[in-house]
C-alpha cells in the first residue's frame, strides 16, 4: 500500500462556489501533488469539468470522475480508464427509459447530460414512495440499477453497484491507497456513496440537509464552506493519520 493521501472531491457546491477559497485550496495542494493525490468526482462528464480546470480555477487533478460515478477519465478529460464499470455490469439503458417513459413525475434531462452509463431525469420535489415506485417498476421488469436522487430535483438512473462511491473505491485499489488515506468531500445525496465506503469523509459547512444528516466516526462536519471547507476537511483527517 501507498504512503500518499487521496482525496477524492465533488465539484460543484463543494471545490466551486468561492473563488478565494478555491485559490487557497490551489495553493495548498500544488506543493504537495506527488505525496497527496486529487481526483474530482462529479455528476458532471469528464468534458464539462475539463471546461472547469481551464476557466474556473480548479487545479489540475490526477483523474476526473464523471457521471455520477459511471467514467474514469485521466486530468485531461482525453483518456478513459475503459475497465470502469466494469466489463460484467449488467445493464441496458433502453429497457431503464422504456419503464420510466409516460411517467408525468419525470422529465428526461437534456441529451448532453445522458450517457452510456447514466440516464438521468428531473424529478422535482420527489418523495420516498415515488422513488420506492420507480424502483419498484424497474426491479419488475428485472433490471438490476441503483437510484440517486439529489438536490430535490436530479434523478439518475446507474447500473447497479456504480455511483460515486464505487468509482472512488476503484481509484483508491488501483492507486493502491487504503481507505483510511482517501479523504472525500461533498455537499449533496450524490455524495452519499463516498460515505459508505470506509473512507474518512468531510461534508463542507454548505451542505444540503440530506448530507449534514450523516453521523459516525468517519464523518468530519466542516464549520466553512466549499474549499475551505474541503481545506479545513483534509487539514482534519490528515492529522489524525
Ligand atoms: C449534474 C449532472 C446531472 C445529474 C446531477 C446530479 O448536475 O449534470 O445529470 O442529475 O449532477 O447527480
Amino acid at each position: 500500500m501507498s504512503g500518499r493521501f487521496l482525496i477524492v472531491s465533488d465539484v460543484d457546491g463543494t471545490l466551486l462556489g468561492d473563488k478565494a477559497a478555491l485559490e487557497a485550496f490551489r495553493q495548498w495542494w500544488e506543493p504537495r501533488r506527488s505525496a497527496v493525490l486529487l481526483a474530482y468526482n462529479s455528476g458532471r462528464f469528464a468534458r464539462s469539468l475539463k471546461q472547469s480546470i481551464e476557466c474556473e480555477g480548479l487545479p489540475r487533478p490526477d483523474a476526473l470522475i464523471g457521471g455520477v460515478g459511471t467514467d474514469i477519465f485521466d486530468a485531461d478529460a482525453s483518456h478513459c480508464w475503459c475497465d470502469w464499470p466494469p466489463p460484467s455490469t449488467s445493464w441496458d439503458i433502453g429497457r431503464v427509459r422504456q419503464v420510466l417513459a409516460d411517467d408525468d413525475r419525470l422529465a428526461l434531462q437534456e441529451s448532453e447530460f445522458q450517457s452510456l452509463h447514466k440516464t438521468s431525469y428531473y424529478a422535482c420535489g420527489a418523495g420516498p414512495a415515488d422513488l420506492d415506485q420507480w424502483r419498484q417498476s424497474l426491479a419488475d421488469a428485472g433490471l438490476a440499477v441503483d437510484l440517486v436522487y439529489s438536490s430535490s430535483r436530479d434523478l439518475d438512473v446507474l447500473p447497479a453497484g456504480v455511483n460515486k462511491g464505487s468509482a472512488a473505491a476503484y481509484l483508491a485499489q488501483r492507486w493502491e491507497i487504503a481507505p483510511e488515506r482517501v479523504i472525500v468531500c461533498g455537499d449533496t445525496d450524490n455524495d452519499l456513496s463516498m460515505f459508505q465506503r470506509g473512507f474518512r469523509g468531510a461534508v463542507v459547512a454548505n451542505a444540503l440537509p440530506e448530507l449534514k444528516a450523516l453521523d459516525g466516526p468517519h464523518v468530519y462536519h466542516c464549520q466553512r464552506a466549499h474549499a475551505a471547507g474541503v481545506l479545513e476537511g483534509v487539514a482534519h483527517w490528515m492529522s489524525r493519520s
